[in-house]
């Protein structure tokens, strides 16, 4: 297959500003009249968006972190065969909030499974779909939790735990320079700046 469309996925630890990025890079894409679909993981499709509410329910506290990335593989796979496959020989973006690299940090970095065995179940989900682009939102972990007002059962995990998904995080962007944009924490509307320079200068000249 010949394609055509440009993925462009969001990352980073929880309150880091992907959602108010996204936002404002849609509102970009709209007044450029530049095609972009927006998916958010884990959920966008309506099996996903069930699925979701499992994995972020506060009660399953005894959810084992095997199931917990069986989970998120099954809402990434129906996200690619029902979403992201049929629009991959068209031109224009795919923005991600969230996408492979959560699982590698969540469940291999900071979770506990081995992170280059988590890497290939990733691959084989996600019928070898990677990002074109992907920007890492950096931010202290504390100052993130704070952010985020809502307690999901992943944001009800513990300091260290979400201290190693900063760095896993970190990490992956050391492996990955080519693909992975790390922008550092600062206010917010300097944060959007830098995506959206990059962005321009990256893949839409
Ligand atoms: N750089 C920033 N400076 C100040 N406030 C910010 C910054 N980035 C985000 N915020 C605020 O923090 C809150 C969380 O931001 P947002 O929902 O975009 O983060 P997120 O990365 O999508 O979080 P989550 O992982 O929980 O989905 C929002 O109220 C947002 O306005
Ligand atoms: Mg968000």
């Amino acid at each position: 297959m010949n394609k055509k469309a440009t993925i462009i996925s969001f990352e980073g630890p929880e309150g880091s500003g992907k959602t108010t990025v996204i936002e404002a890079v849609r509102k970009y894409f709209k007044k450029r009249r530049l095609n972009a679909a927006i998916f958010r993981e884990p959920g966008s499709t309506a099996i996903g968006e069930e699925i979701r509410q499992v994995i972020l329910n506060t009660s399953h506290q005894k959810m084992d972190v095997y199931t917990e990335l069986l989970l998120y593989l099954a809402c990434r796979t129906q996200l690619i065969r029902e979403k992201i496959q049929p629009l991959l020989s068209k031109k224009g973006f795919i923005i991600l909030d969230r996408f492979t690299d959560s699982t590698i940090v969540y469940q291999g970095l900071a979770g506990g499974l081995p992170a280059k065995w988590v890497m290939k179940a990733v691959k084989e989900f996600s019928l070898g779909i990677t990002p074109d682009m992907t920007f890492l939102l950096d931010v202290d972990e504390r100052l993130g939790l704070r952010r985020s007002r809502r307690k999901d059962r992943m944001e009800q995990k513990s300091l260290s735990f979400h201290r190693k998904v900063r760095q896993g995080y970190l990490k992956l962007a050391r492996t990955f320079p080519g693909r992975i944009k790390v922008i550092e924490d600062k206010e917010i509307n300097r944060v959007i700046k830098s995506v959206l320079n990059h962005l321009e200068q990256k893949c839409l000249r």
